[in-house]
């Protein structure tokens, strides 16, 4: 399988890309908007032909790629089912593998941070999402998120796959770029070791976290797949506006 993870500045984002090197067809987790024509040109360098954009969640800090992709290249939107957009091609179900060519992704359903949460796992791979972060995790506090279900979903579904399996999450602020569930599982300083679920519904009500500032605009247009919005306040303009050049891995 081919793959890349590229780094989104902004909003800290990680993309990944995987590739069937048969095929030539690709799919993006969690495609940026501001973050296309890097994305673009590291399907050209690669050779490969965007198959899907696949979502982990709606997310409240960025807009996706998806829509935007989906006019230049032809590519599929795939997202959780249950949050039920009208504009996904494919609705990922929780245990139903999602096969691209000779990539087959596990989809693994970790609500917690939003209702509808997915983490993919891919091989010895899984792409984490906003659930389990290096030594962190997602906020709970917007989005139907709760603590408890956060709590179960890495302990019980993401805790329980193998040591070695290597962690990708879809932010990191200190560009950390990998973990695995054996590091997380024991040091993860939120959710790993002995952390009770009460220790950590306390810990998370006690973060008091600032409202996030592009949430506003992000939810509406993420709910169409990534329209970016009118009228987006001058500090915020950023987002929707695209990247010349980007550091990439
Ligand atoms: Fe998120």
């Amino acid at each position: 399988m081919l793959f890349r993870q590229l780094y989104e500045p902004l909003s800290s984002t990680y993309t990944y890309l995987l590739g069937c090197e048969q095929t030539g067809q690709a799919v993006l987790i969690d495609a940026v908007v501001n973050a296309i024509e890097r994305d673009l040109r590291v399907l050209k360098d690669l050779g490969l032909k965007l198959a899907y954009t696949l979502e982990t969640h709606i997310h409240a800090d960025h807009i996706t790629a998806a829509r935007h992709l989906k006019e230049r290249t032809g590519s599929r939107i795939a997202a959780p089912a249950m949050d039920r957009l009208p504009c996904t091609d494919h609705g990922i179900l929780d245990g139903v593998p999602f096969e691209m060519a000779s990539v087959r992704i596990e989809p693994i359903h970790t609500p917690g941070h939003t209702d509808g949460h997915f983490a993919y796992r891919a091989g010895d791979r899984v792409f984490t999402g906003d659930a389990l972060l290096i030594d962190g995790c997602g906020r709970t506090d917007f989005q139907n998120g709760d603590a408890v279900a956060l709590y179960r979903s890495v302990r019980e579904r993401l805790f329980g796959l193998p040591d070695d399996t290597l962690v990708y999450p879809a932010h990191d602020y200190q560009q950390r770029r990998v973990s695995s569930i054996g590091q997380e599982r024991a040091r993860n300083p939120r959710l790993g070791g002995e952390r009770t679920e009460q220790e950590f519904v306390k810990l998370m009500a006690d973060l008091n976290l600032p409202y996030p500032k592009f949430i506003d605009y992000a939810l509406p247009g993420n709910r169409e797949c990534g329209l970016c919005p009118e009228g987006l306040p001058e500090n915020l303009k950023a987002h929707c506006e695209r990247m010349e050049q980007s550091p990439q891995g």
